[in-house]
């Protein structure tokens, strides 16, 4: 099944550390193509929603749960990305959802130290070794607000989420701690970067102060064994049809920024991880 990129040592990594880099995964002429697809998309735009930080600047995204057949799609279904997470999760990868992550210049907002399977917790996602591959749209720097993770955080198991603005984030005392006992890393990169991490690894960015914009769409994967036990605003297990990697460039040109066709856009009324903890926080 597997033709995975990634090295022994990667892999190896990405289990210490609870993510790993891969540099230039995709080339030049691919992430150009993502590139002006996306920031030309309207249907992106018209799915976009932000999230206060809790300072009052948003950050936005938008997030859609099927990879589809334009060009995220061809992104999230390559043999190259897949079957690196694949040798990650030891295991049938599936779609859980895509989003992009749009931190524009100047106004775009922070994310809250937090575990992403600190919301998934609340689908009905049993174990926390999902993967998401992120991948560099954008250069991120450290004054764009790259991201930023605890080494070896993913160890802690999952800590407790509370809402900071209208972001879930990790409880700030154990963050703390975490922080005296993990190296903190800004993943500074390249366009065409991608950084695959752990369910459970503790990641933020800082606000973008820059001007310059820093974008990145994340795929983030399931797999087959991890089926949640019940239903939830993201898929249950489905199976991923791969594609060949040069599909990317073939997608890219013909159907330039028309990726809507089978993507199911997320609303964030339906983002039911948020609303558990927002009624949680009514209830204390
Ligand atoms: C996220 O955690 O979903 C986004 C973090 C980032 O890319 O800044
Ligand atoms: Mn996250």
């Amino acid at each position: 099944m597997n033709t995975g990129k990634l090295t022994p040592e990667q892999i190896a990594a990405y289990h210490r550390d609870g993510f790993v880099i891969v540099k230039g995964l995709f080339d030049p002429e691919e992430i150009k193509l993502l590139r002006e697809a996306c920031k030309t998309d309207k249907a992106l735009d018209d799915h976009a929603f932000g999230k206060d930080d809790g300072s009052g600047a948003m950050v936005r995204l938008s997030l859609w749960n099927h990879p589809g057949d334009g060009i995220y799609g061809m992104f999230a279904r390559c043999h190259k990305l897949v079957d690196s997470v694949e040798q990650l999760l030891e295991d049938e990868a599936y779609h859980y959802h895509s989003k992009m992550i749009m931190k524009d210049a100047k106004v775009g907002g922070a994310w809250a130290w937090h575990q992403d399977y600190g919301y998934w917790y609340q689908n009905g996602v049993m174990f926390p070794d999902l993967c998401s591959a992120s991948i560099a749209v954008d250069r991120a720097t450290l004054e764009n607000g790259c991201l930023q993770v605890l080494r070896g955080s993913h160890q802690l198991g999952r800590v407790d989420h509370v809402l900071t603005g209208d972001q879930a984030g990790a409880n700030l005392e154990r963050v703390e701690e975490a922080k005296k006992r993990f190296e903190l890393v800004h993943c500074t990169m390249e366009p065409g970067d991608v950084i695959f991490f752990h369910g459970n690894l503790l990641h933020a960015s800082d606000r973008n102060n820059s001007e310059h914009p820093r974008w990145s769409m994340i795929c983030c994967y399931n797999y087959k064994k991890n089926d949640p036990y019940k239903e939830a605003h993201h898929p249950r297990y489905t199976p991923l049809v791969k594609v060949a990697d040069e599909m990317i460039k073939q997608v890219g040109i013909k159907r330039f920024a028309d990726d809507s066709s089978n993507v199911a856009w997320l609303d964030e009324k339906k983002d039911a991880s948020a609303r558990v903890l927002k009624e949680k926080a009514a209830a204390n």
